[in-house]
């Protein structure tokens, strides 16, 4: 190796020891601050059950889905580790599943009931997905109504 190459890399090394440094010091902190999701495949949403026919009083709930979960996987979840909260859906031949009761309150044509679906995104205020519980992806701290109500 000759003077010049021999000095180049001991600078090249020199220097690159304290960006190597200044980049772990950076990483560092931000772990135990950062989103809990980031760590596992757990997407946090929370489930608002809210009535506005018969009026039962709100309730909400905490559930996860798996990483690019659906919904429907969610809500399962949430009724497996929760006894307060149920549902039953039914399976359309052309929409998938469909909501058909939460919480023993049943939709259905005698009272032209049904339970619809809304998300209060983090970012949009309120919107209701073109697809169903079977479809819907839901984006972290997600807050999914199942809202009761008539058509
Ligand atoms: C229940 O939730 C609905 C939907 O978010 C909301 O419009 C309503 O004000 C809530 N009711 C109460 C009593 O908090
Ligand atoms: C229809 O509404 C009436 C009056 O609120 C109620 O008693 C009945 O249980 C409802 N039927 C169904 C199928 O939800
Ligand atoms: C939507 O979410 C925001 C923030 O989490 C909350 O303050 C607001 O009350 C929610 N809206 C409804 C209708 O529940």
């Amino acid at each position: 190796m000759t003077t010049l190459s021999t000095a180049l890399l001991l600078l090249l090394l020199v220097s690159g020891i304290p960006a190597a440094m200044s980049h772990k010091a950076e990483a560092k902190p931000s772990d135990p601050c950062g989103p809990p999701w980031k760590d596992s495949d757990k997407t946090p949403i929370s489930v608002l059950v809210t009535d506005s026919i018969t009026h039962t009083p709100n309730k909400t709930y905490s559930t996860y889905v798996v990483y690019r979960g659906i919904l429907l996987g969610g809500l399962r979840r949430l009724q497996d580790s929760t006894k307060d909260f149920t549902f039953t859906y039914t399976e359309d031949t052309n929409y998938g599943p469909f909501l058909q009761s939460v919480n023993g309150l049943p939709g259905g044509k005698q009272n032209r009931t049904y339970w619809e679906l809304l998300v209060n995104t983090t970012k949009n205020p309120i919107i209701r997905p073109d697809v169903g519980i079977g479809c819907y992806i839901p984006n972290a701290n997600d807050q999914i109504i199942l809202k009761y109500t008539k058509y």
